[in-house]
């Protein structure tokens, strides 16, 4: 059985004190009833340290939500993987669908941002998913075989050992449309078939792969008792810290 995983994914919210209590209510809380999900957050790059500080306790990983294709120099505004892994960061999403739509991050793109996070041991959190028209003409399919394909397949065995997968259909993120958990079901077992394909039943079977969009307190036992998906991947529900600890708590059982 592998340990599911609970990840936060904040996107650009909140301010610095807000952040700030959030962290303060999540410690509260996950120091009195520690769910056995593993937690991630990923907070904006400004209020990073406010997390990583309280990393010691082992109460939450943290994670960037985005990292530099480049490997350090003049490359204004960005943020590059050695930085954080500098900051002992954890994780990084690499290859959202709001990058791929709102900052033209294509393939080739992804795979450098992918090579920057192996580069400095930096655990990926690979999104793919297929848009609505993508799924209305059947090609959701296809889509996540090609975003898999070329942002992950590159890696030797040992590399991709360490990724984890979040299927995030783009129409389910902040819609508040889930997929219904056949559809979640069905795109990891994909996803799994694909991994055998390229790297064994047993790099497979240990794959961890998340389900992200639309998720919440109300839905996540029912997605996260699907065969094959081993957590989520939240947004909008990670800014509420009952929400979220209730979610993480789901992931639990
Ligand atoms: P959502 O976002 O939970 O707000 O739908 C998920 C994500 O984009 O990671």
């Amino acid at each position: 059985m592998r340990r599911k995983i609970v990840a936060g994914n904040w996107k650009m919210n909140l301010s610095f004190q807000e952040a700030e209590e959030l962290i303060n209510d999540l410690i509260d809380v996950l120091e009195e009833e520690s769910p056995e999900a593993e937690v991630i957050i990923c907070p904006p790059f400004p209020f990073m340290e406010l997390a990583t500080d309280y990393m010691e306790e082992g109460l939450f990983k943290v994670g960037a939500q985005n990292i530099s294709p480049f490997d350090a120099g003049a490359y204004t505004g960005e943020v590059s993987a050695s930085m954080l892994k500098s900051m002992d960061l954890t994780h990084c999403i690499i290859g959202h669908s709001e990058r791929r739509k709102y900052f033209n991050e294509d393939d080739k793109m992804l795979t450098a941002k992918v090579n920057q996070a192996m580069a400095h041991k930096l655990i990926p959190i690979f999104c793919v998913g297929e848009s609505l028209p993508e799924r209305e003409a059947g090609k959701h399919l296809e889509v996540v075989r090609r975003q898999v394909r070329h942002g992950l397949f590159h890696l030797d065995t040992d590399e991709f050992a360490k990724v984890v997968i979040a299927y995030e259909p783009v129409w389910a993120i902040g819609t508040g449309m889930t997929a219904t958990p056949e559809q979640a079901k069905d795109m990891h077992a994909y996803i799994r078939t694909l991994i055998t394909e390229r790297y064994g039943n047993e790099v497979a079977q240990a794959t961890m792969i998340l389900y992200g969009g639309s998720c919440n307190s109300e839905n996540a036992t029912e997605i996260f008792a699907q065969e094959g998906v081993d957590g989520g991947l939240i947004g909008g529900a990670s800014l509420k810290v009952d929400e979220f600890i209730s979610i993480c708590k789901q992931a639990s059982v």
